[in-house]
């Protein structure tokens, strides 16, 4: 299955550590949104979308990305990374892949360590996140992903 995943890890590179963990499990094109101008994703079997949250949502970076790129029948899946409050980023992306006819193949989503605002003043939140467990569920969740593809998917 060849599989690319599209992102944007700005604050502590959390929502990067994940994704280079599901790449150990299989060979996946990461994608930066913020340096690749234009791509093409019509290849691939299945595209991920990931980001941390930013004001409870995905980066607009990742939602225009989407929006501009993803072919209409891709199956999708969406990662992300936050530091209390998960948001409604996957929820939106979700409705976006809807519009789209992207069947959902899943989401995974882990505490990433967050000093924004005040949080830098307590020595930030959700501190050493994503951690070794963390790494490890992520991993797993791209092997059910993978093989739920293997399968036929049902959305
Ligand atoms: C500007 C900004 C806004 C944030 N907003 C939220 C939020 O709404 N909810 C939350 O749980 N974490 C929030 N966080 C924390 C990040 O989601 C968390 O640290 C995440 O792991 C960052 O991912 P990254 O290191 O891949 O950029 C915010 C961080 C920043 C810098």
């Amino acid at each position: 299955m060849k599989t690319a995943i599209c992102y944007y890890s700005r604050h502590h590179g959390n929502t990067l550590k994940v994704l280079e963990g599901m790449a150990q499990e299989a060979e996946t094109d990461l994608i930066d949104v913020t340096t690749r101008q234009t791509v093409r994703l019509e290849g691939y079997d299945c595209v991920g979308f990931a980001s941390g949250i930013y004001g409870f949502a995905f980066h607009q970076g990742v939602v225009n990305f989407a929006r501009q790129y993803l072919p209409e029948g891709k199956p999708v899946f969406f990662v992300y990374t936050y530091g209390g409050a998960k948001g409604t980023g996957a929820k939106a992306m979700a409705a976006l892949a809807r519009e789209k006819g992207c069947p959902v193949l899943g989401e995974f989503s882990c505490k990433g360590y967050d000093t924004f605002g005040p949080f830098q003043w307590i020595g930030g939140i959700a501190k050493g996140h994503p951690d070794a467990r963390d790494l490890e569920n992520a991993r797993r969740f791209y092997r059910e992903i993978r093989e739920r593809f293997a399968g036929g998917i049902q959305s």
